[in-house]
């Protein structure tokens, strides 16, 4: 895997994907000869090579973003050569937005028209505000608008990204069925019609697990095609996400972790897979699952606290007792039940692995 801090500005803590891969994107650019769909910067084969990962003719390693099925990737990228929008839909941390912001940055060229759904977006953030001060003085004008990113993608024919679309209250939400049907947005103030330019269409993102989300309005559903991204099928495939990511972060913090030292990767997913379906890894002991989702994003971060543990105050190694308090606290959301489901997992299944020595006693420490 390259290492992608070389790519990244200094100055910034994270850098755009389409910053970050900018060379990937180049090369992909130059080698791909396949039809592009109207304002595509690379055709959908070009796309789904960004995401997958891979190599180019000319020998150009491209990295992988997304480590997952093929096919569901290649389905999000025809939809969005659609005439529909795309709604990738699944529970916490399975990379919706990660794939949503590599998608409109190899189609597009750009992941940073994004509206951030919350319980108090408003109708604006969809479609257009005013500068109350040019308004008053002048009255309506173009130049008095404040377009939305919506309706920024209209107008230059990009991909927009709508996180969390679920928690826009549902009469918001509407905004965007007239959008996605006619493509256009009135603006009655002005007497005018914005009209989408082709390659314009919405990457949305929802989680099917959060408390407190609105519904999908059925009359949205039916303007979008879904994606369901799953959790990673195999423990292999998972520990290669979080390794790749861990490796990834630690790089940009300036705490490049050796990769040697995250052995300790494999052991924190198992113990996060074994949780999540209740069952040990070698389907012998049952085992109750916690409130908490425990995805594969929290995997990355337990880790990530780790590399940080063990490079400021040990020896760079990443050991149990630098994942244990991490484990911990992500298992751990609910004092009182999670507290059981954890010692119970401790103390039937840790316990009896010789080779987790190491790694009981460092949770029985904390207490
Ligand atoms: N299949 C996967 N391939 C590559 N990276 C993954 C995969 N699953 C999870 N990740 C990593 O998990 C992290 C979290 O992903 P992301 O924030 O996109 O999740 P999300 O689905 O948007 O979650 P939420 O519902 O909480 O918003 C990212 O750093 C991403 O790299
Ligand atoms: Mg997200």
């Amino acid at each position: 895997m390259s290492d992608p801090s070389t790519a990244t500005s200094p100055d910034v803590l994270r850098a755009h994907a389409e910053q970050q891969y900018a060379a990937e994107l180049a090369a992909l650019d130059v080698a791909d000869d396949r039809p592009r769909p109207p304002s595509w910067r690379l055709s959908p084969w070009a796309v789904s090579l960004y995401v997958l990962g891979g190599q180019l003719p000319d020998g150009t390693a491209i990295e992988p973003k997304y480590i997952g099925s093929r096919r569901l990737v290649e389905i999000a990228i025809a939809t969005l050569a659609t005439d529909r929008a795309l709604l990738l839909l699944g529970v916490p941390g399975t990379a919706k937005t990660w794939l949503g912001e590599h998608l409109a940055a190899a189609i597009s060229g750009s992941s940073t028209l994004v509206v951030q759904g919350t319980a108090g977006t408003a109708e604006e953030a969809l479609r257009y505000g005013w500068n109350y001060a040019r308004l008053l003085a002048d009255g309506p004008s173009r130049a008095a608008m404040v377009p939305s990113p919506v309706m920024r993608a209209m107008e230059t024919g990009a991909l927009v990204r709508v996180e969390e679309l679920t928690r826009i209250p549902a009469d918001v939400q509407d905004a965007l069925i007239s959008i996605l049907s006619e493509k256009s947005l009135s603006v009655p103030e002005l007497d005018e019609q914005v009209q989408a330019k082709p390659g314009f269409n919405v990457i949305a993102t929802a989680n099917n697990r959060d408390k407190g989300v609105n519904e999908l309005s059925s009359a949205l559903r039916r303007r979008v095609n879904t994606v369901v991204l799953p959790l990673p099928d195999t423990l292999e495939e998972e520990v290669e996400i979080v390794r790749g990511r861990v490796s990834a972060i630690g790089a940009s913090l300036s705490l490049p972790p050796d990769l040697e030292s995250l052995s300790e990767v494999q052991r924190v997913v198992q113990v996060f897979r074994e949780l999540r379906s209740g069952v040990t890894t070698d389907r012998r002991t049952t085992v109750k699952s916690p409130t908490a989702t425990l995805s594969t994003a929290e995997a990355i971060s337990v880790l990530t606290n780790g590399v940080a543990l063990a490079a400021h105050f040990g020896d760079g190694t990443v050991r149990a007792a630098d994942v244990a308090a991490g484990l911990l606290g992500a298992v751990v959301k609910d004092p009182v039940q999670d507290r059981i489901v954890w010692q119970e997992y401790l103390e039937t299944v840790v316990r009896d692995r010789r080779e987790w020595n190491d790694l009981y006693r460092a949770c029985r420490e904390l207490g």
